[in-house]
């Protein structure tokens, strides 16, 4: 039996309920306050973050704090034995502050310094700044430290953006130096002989100029490395005075910053995840959020926290949905399945002015319990009480998928091999997710630099840069018995984002897949492309299947053909391969294709890995199936993806465990319906 992880926050062993509270908002109506008390209660509550936005109310005036609100705040909540996330203020900063030492707003890309405006965006290079936020940071933890409701610390929040202030731009090109070591050696990894670009001072180059992707691609590596140095000065300030564990809350696959260094300096991972649930199709929405709580739990193979989602609705997306009755649960549900032991929402409550005045909450503008959104939250808080024994539980996953930002960024800021809205990175490691997840087959999201030992099947969809090591540990991994499936547009640049020479897939990849893909073509509707499984295959495959976007013409050098092209100029080319390689074997799709085609190849390729589902009955279509296992035992969280009532036929006992009984052999869900069992042989 797996062991159990320990709690977020230590010693205290319950799933997190609760939310972004903003009482600094609220301190002129005491008798809220204390209906806010009350309501937490009720809805099951028992972990909030706040003063993520309190600076104000912090600092009102340079040097001058007042912590009596956050005392009795603090104390209020542990009164009734919830926990905080005490957090750091930088996301927002003061207007005097600002009008005071106006270096601390960023400058924009056009040179112009920002007005005091909006949020998240301060100058992340700037001595003030960084003085201002220790001397807080410092002050709140000297304080709070030891204090019954603290539970950790919510580093800032959604770090995010750049700033081209000649501080920052200095750092930028002492980054570049320290990465370097030489000017020679820059201009030769960047190839900047292209266009007459060669640099003869580091005060030549610019981050606004794209021509050099590999500059580009720095850029965002040096905007991932400054927003890690100031969280760790951050932290670093905390750190004076308490030792609870810090996170800072991430924003699922967000383009603008490396979220695996964000991670090495968090004690657990926290996101914020906001699914448009007016989509059409509610599993590829629901499935998209399972890969992302996937990767979540892989960043440190423990459990995280959902810190924000919204109980309801948002005020920012294009289209401003409720969610449907069941959704709310099931989606609470499904986080913690994937391994959350915590399911948070921003926000609390709805504040009376403001621009967020009109996003979701627990509490609405009518202020009771007496709302659909309050009653839907608080049977969650019920169900995460119900089946607490399930926290900590582990998830052991067969399987990963290599999503690697690096590789994303080189690929999204290179000009081909095909075009920038045929790309779809993220997408295509969403399409490879699909499959497994439909499967009910645990999977781990992880970076190309991760371990890759303990799994017995790997997929690098788009892999276009290879890092260094990367090709090493595939083979590696190949040989000692694993199964790699690698697609179009893989090991095509190193890590300055320099193509490979001598043939792709590069780095010594082609020969373990044994293809060599001459050239890559983008097509349209106008010249469909499909392709065909050969007869016999070693997997059983058949029949015709539409690709989609783009295709590679492939040699298969020493590979064995699974499948060919049917159309076009490379008619009866491989489009899938595989070669063995010591004890394993390393599969080529030679373009990317519809659901259809990568379902049947992921599920056959399963098949032969010894990859399965985590559940030992077979459910009917569009359910699916988490497990977490501890000392108690293992839980299975299933979901109802679809819009109609499915029956299961279980042939083996379980509880129920929100029900709280023994389930018979034919269980119904209703739509979007979600369920909690636990073995019962445990
Ligand atoms: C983000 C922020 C919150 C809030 C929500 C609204 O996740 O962290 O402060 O603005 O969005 O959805
Ligand atoms: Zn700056």
């Amino acid at each position: 039996m797996m062991k159990t992880h320990a709690p977020i926050i230590p010693h205290f062993d319950a799933l997190l309920h609760g939310g972004d509270y903003n009482p600094d908002q609220w301190q002129h109506r005491p008798d809220i306050i204390q209906e806010d008390y009350r309501l937490q209660k009720l809805a099951g509550c028992n972990a909030f973050s706040v003063g993520i936005f309190a600076w104000t109310s912090y600092e009102p005036a340079d040097g001058q704090y007042e912590f009596d609100w956050l005392d009795r705040t603090l104390d209020g909540l542990a009164a009734q034995g919830s926990r905080v996330f005490l957090a750091t203020p930088s996301g927002g900063k003061p207007a005097w502050m600002s009008r005071k030492y106006p270096e601390i707003r960023r400058v924009a890309e056009n040179g112009l310094r920002d007005t005091h405006k909006r949020r998240h965006n301060h100058c992340q290079s700037s001595p003030v700044y960084r003085e201002k936020i220790a001397a807080i940071n410092e002050r709140l933890a000297e304080r709070y430290a030891h204090h019954r409701a603290l539970g950790g610390w919510h580093i800032s929040n959604e770090y995010s953006g750049s700033c081209y202030c000649d501080g920052c731009l200095g750092a930028f090109r002492r980054w570049l130096e320290e990465r370097y070591g030489s000017l020679d050696q820059l201009n030769r990894a960047w190839w900047t002989e292209f266009w007459s670009h060669r640099f003869t001072d580091f005060a030549e180059i610019d981050p606004r100029d794209e021509s050099i992707d590999c500059l580009a691609l720095d850029w965002k590596r040096f905007t991932t490395w400054i927003t890690c140095d100031f969280m760790q000065h951050e932290i670093a300030a905390v750190r004076q005075h308490s030792d609870l564990p810090v996170t800072t809350n991430l924003m699922g696959y967000f383009d603008g910053l490396d979220y695996y260094r964000l991670a090495e300096l968090c004690d657990f991972i926290s996101d914020d995840n906001y699914p448009e649930w007016n989509g059409p199709d509610k599993a590829h929405i629901i499935q998209s959020v399972a890969m992302t709580h996937d990767q979540h739990r892989s960043m440190k193979q423990k459990p995280f926290v959902l810190i924000e989602s919204t109980p309801s609705n948002t005020n920012w997306q294009s289209c401003m949905h409720h969610k449907r009755p069941g959704i709310h649960r099931l989606q609470m549900l499904q986080a913690i399945g994937h391994g959350a032991d915590g399911a948070m929402y921003f926000q609390w409550r709805k504040g009376q002015g403001g621009f967020e005045k009109f996003h979701g909450a627990v509490v609405d503008h009518e202020g009771s319990e007496n709302s659909r959104v309050f009653r839907e939250v608080a049977e969650v808080g019920a169900s995460l009480k119900q089946i607490a024994a399930a926290r900590g539980g582990h998830v052991d996953a067969p399987a990963a998928i290599i999503y690697d930002w690096d590789a994303r960024w080189g690929f999204e800021l290179s000009a081909g091999p095909i075009s920038g809205p045929k790309k779809q990175y993220v997408a295509t490691c969403q399409a490879f997710h699909r499959p497994l997840w439909a499967g009910s087959v645990p999977v781990d999201v992880i970076e190309s630099t991760a371990c890759f030992d303990g799994y017995r099947l790997i997929i690098a969809p788009q892999l276009f840069m290879l890092k260094p090591g990367v090709a090493d540990a595939m083979k590696r991994f190949v040989k000692a018995g694993g199964t790699l499936l690698m697609t179009t547009l893989s090991g095509i640049v190193n890590e300055n984002n320099s193509c490979f020479l001598g043939g792709w897939p590069g780095d010594g990849l082609r020969e373990l897949f044994g293809v060599w893909v001459e050239e890559t073509d983008e097509f349209n509707d106008h010249h469909p492309v499909s392709m065909t499984f050969a007869a016999g295959n070693r997997l059983g495959l058949t029949g015709d299947f539409a690709m989609n976007a783009n295709i590679d013409c492939v040699h298969a050098e020493s590979a064995e053909v699974l499948a060919t092209f049917k159309d076009g100029f490379y008619a009866g080319q491989p489009s899938f391969t595989v070669k063995e390689s010591g004890k394993g074997r390393a599969y080529y799709l030679a373009g990317r294709c519809g659901e259809d085609a990568l379902t049947a190849i992921v599920e056959s390729i399963c098949r032969e890995a010894g990859v399965a589902s985590c559940i030992p009955e077979k459910l009917p279509p569009g359910v699916v199936a988490q497990l977490r296992e501890n000392e108690s035992g293992r839980f299975y969280f299933l979901q109802n993806t679809t819009e109609q009532a499915q029956e299961l036929q279980l042939a083996h006992a379980y509880v129920d465990l929100i029900a709280g009984d023994a389930t018979g052999s034919v269980v119904q869900m209703p739509p979007m319906g979600s369920l909690v069992l636990k073995a019962k042989s445990d």
